[in-house]
């Protein structure tokens, strides 16, 4: 049990005290994400909440709290935050002010969620100043670096890929759009993506390349970079993002796993980075994918990664670490995002029934202060640490009234959107909807009970498909008819 009532330390004082140095992304903002998910879900779970929730609960408090302690590394004339920062004094003076890019762009789901949850709006601001200080600092080819410095805004490593360094931004990007569906966001993505095709993109390979130049840098395909055809998939750009799967699984097919950095000329393996420490991200992708297509191949992997894992890695105490994929030695050593991430994806690809992957058939109402609220419709957006957010949570701790505007506002786009079709997102649902779909087959149906006598439209209301929207509307009586 958390020490929650310690008189003298707070509960992430004692977490933390023996390792105050440790970097934000990895250590305390899991922290945040996984608090939230875990308050969100605790209902389900069987929790007894208390009145309030979702808008209220300890585990809230514990988020905010941990969130309050990252804010002072904000604070700097870019807005873009220090990678570092003491949870007790904040920002050490003799910091190094340089940050990978993903250490800066990878704050939106968990602060925004929080902002919406305890309506104090300064942990979406902050995250989305960062986000769009990188933004404006992309180079004139539209691509970003790996590192900045976040005092001067000079890159200071000035790789461009989709992988180490920058891959949460370009993920956040795209699950913060959907969260919050959010235009902006998503546009910024959508012109990355087109800098990234243009330069780095090559026979369905992403490659690194100099962020000013688009001069090829550096022909690898890191592991990590197997998160993207799952970020594709969600934009709606299936077709594409099968092909690169297809690319990544022959690699693992070649070793029984993917390594940490893969020569793609060569087609070998690169010196000292031939281990497999179980990483989550291609099973990620087959699980998106699979959402979106139902193609087998994806399950394929599926069955090919179980029996890697039982095969290779599993020793008396564990799953250990792939050290060398070319003679499947081990390390000793077992890393957090097996258990948290890899496996979970891994259930999650083989389980169509799960609560996660609910298409919005089924759903919780709650009385909060602020009136009824939709909960546990499906659209769950996952943090980079794989930790569920329940994207209409986000709806459920503001005023009535100004709930009703938005609606209003939403119907007013959506009917404007259906006579003329210019709409900044319009692209990502001309190629199918990513993961977050409505399944085609899952036709309308009518027997949800009186509050669902809407018929589904078989185009979402935003591009970015979300089911929080259209069950939340059915409850506030609202009814879209589409005979299109
Ligand atoms: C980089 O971002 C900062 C913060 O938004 C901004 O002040 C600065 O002008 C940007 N630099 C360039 C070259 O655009
Ligand atoms: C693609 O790259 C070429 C140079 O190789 C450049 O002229 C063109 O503007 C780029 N297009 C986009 C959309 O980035």
């Amino acid at each position: 049990m958390l020490p929650l009532n310690h008189d003298k330390y707070s509960w992430y004082q004692i977490l933390f005290l023996p390792i105050f140095f440790n970097g934000i992304l990895t250590v305390h903002l899991p922290v945040v994400g996984g608090l939230l998910s875990a308050h969100l879900l605790s209902k389900k779970a069987g929790v007894e909440v208390e009145v309030g929730w979702p808008c209220s609960g300890p585990l809230l408090r514990m988020a905010e709290e941990a969130a309050r302690k990252l804010l002072p590394a904000f604070q700097t004339p870019t807005g873009m935050p220090y990678g570092t920062v003491n949870l007790l004094h904040g920002v050490n003076p003799g910091e190094t002010p340089v940050t990978c890019t993903a250490g800066i762009g990878t704050f939106i789901v968990e602060f925004a969620t929080l902002s919406h949850l305890t309506g104090d709006p300064v942990f979406e601001d902050v995250a989305r100043k960062a986000l769009k200080a990188l933004w404006k600092n992309r180079s004139d080819i539209g691509l970003v670096g790996n590192h900045i410095d976040v005092i001067t805004a000079k890159w200071v490593a000035q790789d461009a890929g989709i992988g180490a360094g920058v891959d949460s931004y370009f993920e956040y990007l795209v699950k913060g759009a959907i969260l919050l569906q959010d235009k902006e966001l998503m546009s910024m993505f959508l012109e990355y993506n087109k800098a990234i095709k243009n330069y780095t993109k090559f026979d369905d390979w992403y490659l690194w390349v100099q962020m000013y130049k688009g001069t090829v840098s550096m022909p690898v395909f890191q592991s990590l970079e197997a998160y993207w055809p799952g970020l594709q998939s969600l934009i709606g750009d299936v077709d594409n993002a099968m092909r690169t799967f297809l690319n990544y699984y022959t690699v693992w097919k070649q070793f029984g796993g993917l390594p940490e950095f893969y020569n793609i000329p060569q087609g070998y393996t690169v010196d000292k980075r031939e281990g497999y420490p179980l990483r989550p991200e291609l099973i990620e992708s087959a699980m998106y994918l699979y959402r979106a297509t139902r193609d087998p191949t994806l399950l394929e992997l599926g069955r090919d990664a179980v029996e890697s894992i039982e095969k290779i890695s599993k020793v008396d105490c564990g799953f250990a670490t792939i050290k060398d994929l070319r003679d499947h030695r081990l390390d000793n050593r077992m890393e957090s995002f097996f258990l948290a991430e890899t496996v979970k994806y891994l259930y999650l690809l083989f389980d169509p029934d799960n609560f996660i992957h609910n298409d919005g058939s089924v759903f919780d109402v709650v009385i909060t202060p602020y009136g009824e609220c939709v909960l546990n419709a499906g659209g769950y957006i996952f943090n980079t640490e794989a930790h569920p957010i329940d994207p209409a949570a986000l709806h459920c701790c503001r005023k009535r009234k100004e709930e009703q505007w938005e609606v209003e506002d939403l119907m007013r786009e959506f009917y404007s959107l259906k006579k003329n079709k210019k709409f900044t997102l319009k692209r990502a649902s001309d190629h199918g909807e990513g993961e977050r779909a409505k399944d085609p087959e899952d036709a309308p149906s009518e027997k949800g009970g009186e509050k669902r006598n809407f018929k589904k439209s078989s185009h979402s209301l935003l591009s970015c498909p979300s089911q929080s929207f259209n069950s939340k509307l059915a409850v506030l009586g609202q009814v879209f008819l589409d005979n299109t």
